[in-house]
């Protein structure tokens, strides 16, 4: 593979002002916009990545993101014809990844869509008993757990998993939607009580136009795919990555991807945007090994993310991770001087979780293969975090070399706010970073 042509085609394209912003050209397709989930790559700007990575090293079978969010690049490479690998432990998004892939029959999924919908308007005039969790009374008005309950019941009656599983994702976007959380953020914050009262939201008609639109995706997509298979696993990258019985040594041939920028209580809490919806759905049917404890606590998914847990000093010091990247150790140290501990132990507790999946990235990569990283540079205590260049230092330790890397402008990163400063509320440049494989 001609490393040095890839760079030469990526470094005539960033001549052009704004090049890589998309600002044009960030519609989402297909199954892209099946569902909203927080910090979403941009689907067309990921595909051109792709076929300039793919013309100058033709010799790409697969592709795994360990962060496959509502899968972007998963999505994008089973449309160039390469057998995908996603990993994420959101529950959310492996159903969500999982739906968009699966291989439909056109006509059962017309037909079974068509039931669904008759069988709601069936009910619709009729009273039936709530559906119950806890907290449901404060997150959703009483005319909202109704309608969500009449569905959810009526989704229960497909006796299908595959095609329930399309229909819970529908579910999860029109739940999202109907709850009585602010929209200015993804943490749940509750909206203003004469907000509430004004909430006519009619769930029903809204879950008819989102399955429509749904199951056109999903039959649209198809068309653009042939017989190329998906490795999807639910459950934390750190571990998957490490089990040889699903990771073979040197397997992989490319890895795109997009980390969180932080741990998730700071940065984007995914597992907060994500956990009421995810109340109403039987979690048997997203995977048999997602037990009831991963939604009981509004926060139990992010804690679990990467950097959930806030290490204790001696253990980030005794990791060595503050000796595996002098860029963390300067910061480290600088939050430390200024009396900043917790800030420093949180910034250091997620790179150490994060330097974990670069290390079991290594090994599973084929040599010479190249890893494109989409990062993002939080601020905190006001002063920029780069973690570009920790990545760089992490991932040289553990034998893959940066080769070239560049910025792009985010335009549409409303909701991602960082409450650490005023003045620099979303992060709205990010690098692609650019590795290879000793
Ligand atoms: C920036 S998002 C990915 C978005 C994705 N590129 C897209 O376009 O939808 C980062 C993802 O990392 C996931 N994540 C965080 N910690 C994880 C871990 N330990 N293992 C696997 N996934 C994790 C989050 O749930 C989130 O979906």
């Amino acid at each position: 593979m001609a490393i040095s042509d890839l760079i030469a085609d990526l470094k005539s394209r960033e001549s052009i002002e704004a090049y890589w912003d998309f600002r044009k050209n960030d519609k989402r397709e297909h199954v892209h916009s099946m569902i909203k989930y927080p910090a979403v790559m941009v689907p067309n700007m990921q595909g051109e990545m792709f076929d300039l990575v793919l013309k100058h090293d033709p010799d790409i079978h697969n592709v795994l993101d360990p962060f496959m969010g509502s899968g972007t690049i998963l999505v994008e490479g089973l449309a160039r014809r390469l057998n995908v690998i996603g990993i994420d432990i959101n529950p959310l998004s492996y159903l969500t990844v999982l739906s968009k892939m699966q291989k439909y029959a056109k006509s059962t999924l017309l037909v079974k869509s068509e039931q669904l919908l008759r069988r709601i308007d069936l009910l619709r005039d009729k009273s039936i008993e709530n559906f119950c969790f806890d907290g449901i009374t404060k997150w959703y008005v009483p005319s909202v757990i109704q309608d969500l309950s009449k569905i959810r019941i009526c989704i229960l009656q497909e006796p299908d998993l595959k095609y329930r599983k399309l229909f819970w994702v529908t579910f999860a976007e029109i739940a999202k939607q109907a709850d009585n959380a602010r929209t200015s953020t993804f943490k749940l914050h509750i909206k203003l009580e004469e907000t509430i009262r004004d909430t006519d939201y009619d769930c029903l008609q809204s879950f008819r136009k989102k399955l429509t639109s749904n199951v056109n995706a999903v039959l649209e997509f198809k068309r653009l795919r042939q017989y190329e298979t998906e490795r999807l696993y639910c459950g934390d990258a750190r571990a998957i990555l490490r089990d040889r019985r699903r990771f073979a040594e040197n397997s992989v041939d490319l890895v795109i991807t997009s980390p969180p920028y932080g741990d998730n209580a700071t940065t984007i809490t995914y597992g907060q945007y994500s956990v009421l919806p995810l109340r109403w759905i039987p979690l048997g049917d997203i995977h048999e090994a997602i037990s009831l404890e991963t939604v009981a606590s509004l926060s139990k998914i992010d804690r679990d993310s990467l950097g959930g847990i806030n290490y204790p000093l001696e253990t980030l010091t005794q990791s060595g991770i503050l000796n595996t990247s002098s860029e963390l150790k300067h910061f480290f140290e600088l939050l430390l001087s200024e009396k900043m501990t917790e800030k420093a132990r949180k910034v250091a507790s997620f790179i150490l979780d994060f330097s974990e999946v670069i290390k079991n990235l290594a090994p599973i990569i084929k040599p010479g293969k190249l890893l494109v990283f989409t990062v993002g540079n939080r601020h905190v205590h006001k002063m920029e975090l780069p973690l570009h260049l920790i990545l760089k230092e992490l991932a040289e330790y553990y034998g893959m070399d940066m080769r070239y890397d560049f910025r792009r402008n985010i335009i549409k990163n409303k909701n991602y706010v960082d409450t650490s400063v005023q003045g620099f509320k979303t992060i709205n440049k990010e690098t692609i970073m650019i590795l290879q494989k000793r």
